[in-house]
C-alpha cells in the first residue's frame, strides 16, 4: 500500500461546464474530484483536458460504477483504468460508493443501497480485499441515499433513533471488517434522516470519524413529500449543520468537496459556497 500524501482543505467536483473556467482562472481551490468514468475512453483533446487539469492541482477520483457490495464480479476494465489513473495522478486515495448497482450485467443508474446483513459485510470486506490486492490507492467508501430498504436487512429496531443507530453500526461494521476509509456525505446524511423520520446527528455521532477521509456538502430538492439527492443549489442550512456538527466531532479541518451536478452555475458562484464551507468548518473549530 502507498503511504497516504495527505489531502487538505477544500475542493470542488469537475463538471464538464467547470472545465474552461478552471483552466483559465486563478481559484481559491486545494484539490479537484473527477469521476474516473468521464475519462474512459476519451479522446485526445479530452485527455489534454484531464492533464492540464492535473498539472494545476491534485486530482481525487471518485468513481460511480465498483459496485463493491454486488453480486456481480468486479469490474476488472474499472479496476485497469483506475490503476492507470492512480499511477498517472497519485491521488492521495480514490473512492466509490458503499452501495451497489449492477446484476447479472446489468448496469443500474443507481446507486442501490445494501442490506445491513452480515453477509452484505463479508461481501464487501472480500471485495475490498480483491480491489486492494490490484490498486496501490486507498479506497475509501461514501454512504449514500435511498429511497427504499433492502430487503434482507436485519431486522430494524422500531424506534427511528435506534434505526439511525443500526444503519450507523452497519456502517461501522463495513469499514472495520473491509479496512476502507469513508467519505461522509452530509447531505446524503440529512436526506436520508428526513425521508425515513429519523435523528442525522444520532446518526453523525456514531460515524468512525477518525476513518472520515472526505466530505460532501450538496443540495438537495423536495419533490412529493421526500428529499430527492439532486446535487442542485446551493448548500441548505440544515446541511450545513450537519456539516459543522461532523467537523466539531473530528476536530480538524476535513477535506471538504462541494457537488453542484444540476443548473451548474459559474465558477465564482460554486467557489463562494465552498468559501461558505471554510468559514462554516472555522466556526465549527472555534465553538468546540
Ligand atoms: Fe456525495
Amino acid at each position: 500500500m502507498v503511504p497516504s500524501r495527505s489531502l487538505n482543505g477544500f475542493g470542488v467536483g469537475v463538471r464538464e461546464q467547470l472545465e474552461a473556467e478552471l483552466l483559465t482562472g486563478d481559484w481559491p481551490i486545494d484539490w479537484l474530484e473527477v469521476t474516473p468514468e468521464h475519462w474512459i475512453d476519451c479522446g485526445p483533446r479530452r485527455r489534454r483536458v484531464l492533464d492540464a487539469l492535473g498539472e494545476r492541482w491534485p486530482l481525487v477520483p471518485h468513481s460511480l460504477s465498483l459496485s463493491i457490495g454486488g453480486p456481480d464480479p468486479v469490474s476488472t476494465r474499472l479496476i485497469g483504468e483506475m490503476a492507470r489513473f492512480c499511477t498517472r495522478f497519485e491521488p492521495t486515495f480514490w473512492s466509490d460508493h458503499l452501495s451497489y448497482s449492477q446484476v447479472d450485467g446489468v448496469q443500474a443508474n443507481e446507486l442501490l443501497p445494501l442490506p445491513y446483513s452480515e453477509e452484505a459485510i463479508e461481501r464487501v470486506a472480500t471485495r475490498a480485499g480483491f480491489v486492494r490486492q490490484r490498486i496501490d490507492t486507498r479506497l475509501v467508501l461514501e454512504n449514500v441515499t435511498y429511497y427504499a430498504e433492502m430487503p434482507g436487512s436485519a431486522k430494524m429496531p422500531a424506534s427511528a433513533a435506534a434505526q439511525a443507530g443500526a444503519e450507523a453500526t452497519f456502517l461501522s461494521a463495513v469499514l472495520e471488517a473491509s479496512d476502507c476509509d469513508l467519505l461522509l456525505d452530509v447531505n446524503n446524511v440529512y436526506v436520508n434522516a428526513v425521508n425515513f423520520g429519523r435523528d442525522p446527528i444520532a446518526f453523525l455521532d456514531q460515524v468512525p470519524m477518525s476513518r472520515v477521509q472526505m466530505i460532501h456538502i450538496a443540495g438537495h430538492r423536495e419533490r412529493e413529500g421526500l428529499l430527492i439527492d439532486t446535487h442542485e443549489g446551493p448548500v441548505p442550512g440544515p446541511v450545513w449543520e450537519l456539516y459543522r456538527h461532523a467537523i466539531r466531532r473530528a476536530g480538524r479541518v476535513v477535506p471538504t468537496l462541494l457537488e453542484w451536478d444540476v443548473e451548474v452555475p459559474s465558477l465564482e458562484r460554486v467557489i463562494r459556497e465552498v468559501e461558505h464551507a471554510r468559514a462554516h468548518a472555522a466556526v465549527a473549530l472555534e465553538s468546540r
